[in-house]
């Protein structure tokens, strides 16, 4: 969801704002422009599309100049078009400016500003942002950077901004409140980003800017100050990261890439917290709450979109385990309904991204409200891991496809090590069991890639076969309900086909009404305690004349005798399941986007990192 990157420095800066911003365009967007400082003006070229037509409609313009900001949209107030992309131009035609985020009182301070005989070029709050700032500093008389700081303190809503002054050569000012800004640290130059990849093939320090900051960047030199004119020490972080992790290395599609990394970034998520020989999980991450979780009243999980999922299966998995209440909540619903919340509560956020808006202002809410905050987090250093007391990261990498795959196996493995651990500590599992599954999480990245190996021409087939499908249902029970629902999920993101996920009972109180010959029905149907009670379904949709497509484990002798599709996984234990039986369906998705023609990358209307409400 909108991309901002900023270069200011001694390099031509045109090539490297336009590379970053190819570099963010995972995160779903509809227009891209750029803002360059030539000599003493400003210029300005913006287009609705993909990068790609911005560069075609520049073409051979000049593109000469040592700082630039540039910006992918993804529209939120007024359509796709070229006048409402940004950069936009102050009236005054002495600022450009870029916005990710969402002005919430813009309607106000634009009736004010329209009053003063201001008039708008597009019907976006952001262009209202930049001329209420201009408006201070010209009523003012006084510097850009004040008049920011004036403004902001009357704005409400989330911002990245960055503003670059005709009068003010090779200088980026930047603020932020809600969404993420990153600036990177070179030799006389300086770089932005709404996330690190901008600027990995340059430098791998950073600051991570906070809310409420502003940033005055010029080539040799980073002002950082808050809102009270007041100057702070940048924070400067080493990255952890390497170009290739946001490269395909040869795949069609990162999506398809990430599918295949799960072995590996399962494993990474475990690497060093698990040792199942000798029964024993470490996970520094809880060590500072640990007894708040224990003596927890409830476990309230946040979370949105796959992410939400990932807590489906760790509120059945910590309930099983520990016998502690564990409740899940939309973050978008949890952020405006008045809750409960008491200080005995501990809110765990589960994130990709860290950077999801409904989920971090749900959990600054909890905080006020006493309650402590762990975060599940992909993202290192973002928002959300920053506003937690503690987290555990889940080190899956950058992930770039847009639908989330290798970021929830990695959740769910740092959903399962903290479960087992608590029920270690708690005295609810016995030292067998414990050690059981310890062994049994163990051996899931080779079983994922025995599925990876063995199944992907299968699920190619059954994937052409059904490609055409109008609708499909998704069914699982107990630890796979989750499972269906996220299957379900992946195929509506990727291929645009409606799909539904449901509890496999459930079924009969409505959804059964929609079944036919023209229904394609995916049962997640490993090896379980209900798996005689899914098979029952199974026939239900069979004496309906559905199609069924069943996941079931190795072995199973009597499922393929009534699906029309079977897709075969290695057995494991039905805690530990989800992780396994989830691959196939990311898969299935994934081919049937491919057959279908579409850009299963970057799904229409979709974004990776949701930075608005
Ligand atoms: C689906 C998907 C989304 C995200 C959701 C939350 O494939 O990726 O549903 O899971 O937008 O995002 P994060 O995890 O970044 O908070």
């Amino acid at each position: 969801m909108c991309g901002i990157v900023g270069y200011t420095g001694k390099r031509q800066a045109y090539p490297i704002v336009i590379d970053g911003l190819k570099k963010l365009e995972y995160r779903g967007y509809d227009s891209a422009g750029i803002a360059l400082q030539q000599d003493d003006q400003l210029t300005l070229y913006k287009k609705a599309g993909k990068v790609k037509d911005l560069e075609h409609f520049i073409g051979e313009r000049s593109t000469d100049g040592l700082t630039a900001i540039g910006h992918t949209r993804w529209a939120t107030h007024g359509e796709p078009s070229d006048h409402n992309a940004h950069p936009h131009l102050s009236q005054s035609g002495q600022l450009a400016m870029i916005h990710n985020g969402i002005i919430e009182n813009y309607a106000q301070l634009k009736s004010e500003l329209e009053k003063e005989g201001y008039r708008f070029k597009s019907e976006t709050d952001s262009e209202v942002l930049l001329n209420f700032i201009d408006d201070i500093r010209l009523k003012n008389q006084c510097g850009l950077e004040e008049a920011i700081r004036i403004a902001l303190k009357r704005v409400t809503g989330a911002y990245v901004i960055l503003l670059i002054d005709e009068s003010q050569p090779q200088t980026i000012f930047a603020a932020r409140k809600g969404s993420p800004l990153v600036i990177g640290i070179g030799a006389d130059e300086h770089f932005l980003g709404s996330d690190a990849s901008p600027m990995l093939a340059y430098t791998k320090e950073v600051v991570y800017i906070n809310d409420y900051e502003l940033a005055i960047v010029r080539p040799d030199e980073l002002v950082l100050k808050n809102l009270g004119n007041e100057r702070i020490t940048p924070y400067v972080q080493k990255l952890d990261l390497e170009l290739a992790a946001i490269e395909k290395g040869g795949y069609d599609h990162f999506m398809l890439k990430e599918i295949f990394e799960q072995p590996l970034t399962i494993a990474d998520s475990f690497r060093g917290r698990l040792d199942a020989a000798e029964a024993r999980i470490v996970l520094s991450g809880i060590d500072a709450i640990e007894e708040k979780l224990l003596n927890a009243r409830r476990i309230i999980i946040v979370a949105c979109g796959t992410s939400w999922h990932a807590g489906l299966v760790a509120e059945y998995v910590i309930e099983e385990l520990c016998r502690i209440n564990v409740e899940v909540e939309y973050a978008s619903e949890f952020r405006y309904r008045n809750p409960v919340i008491s200080s005995d509560d501990v809110i765990v956020a589960i994130s990709q991204s860290g950077e999801t808006a409904d989920t971090l202002v749900a959990l600054e809410r909890a905080k006020e409200q006493g309650a402590t905050i762990f975060g599940v987090v992909n993202v290192v250093g973002s928002s959300i891991s920053r506003i937690a007391h503690a987290g555990c990261y889940t080190h899956a990498g950058p992930e770039i496809g847009v639908a989330s795959t290798k970021a929830y196996t990695a959740q769910l493995t740092v959903l399962m090590l903290i479960a087992l651990k608590l029920a270690k500590a708690k005295g609810t599992i016995t030292p067998e069991r414990f050690k059981e599954l310890c062994q049994e999480l163990d051996a899931i990245p080779n079983k994922v890639q025995q599925v990876l190996k063995d199944q992907v021409e299968r699920i190619k087939a059954i994937a052409e076969k059904y490609k055409d499908a109008r609708s499909m249902l998704y069914l699982g029970r107990g630890y796979n309900f989750p499972t269906a629902l996220e299957g379900a999920l992946k195929l509506k993101e990727i291929s645009y086909i409606h799909a539904e996920g449901y509890p496999a009972a459930e079924m009969k109180h409505g959804p059964i009404a929609l079944v036919d010959e023209d229904l394609p029905v995916v049962f997640v149907a490993s090896r379980d305690t209900y798996h005689e009670k899914i098979v029952s379904n199974m026939q239900e949709i069979k004496a309906r004349k559905g199609k069924v497509l069943a996941v079931v484990t190795e072995g199973d002798e009597i499922t393929p005798n009534i699906a029309d599709e079977v897709i075969w996984v290695p057995q494991t234990d039905e805690l530990i399941a989800p992780l396994l039986t989830v691959v196939p369906l990311q898969l299935l998705s994934y081919y049937i986007g491919v057959y279908r023609g579409l850009d299963v990358d970057r799904p229409r209307n979709l974004a990776k990192s949701v930075t608005v409400e």
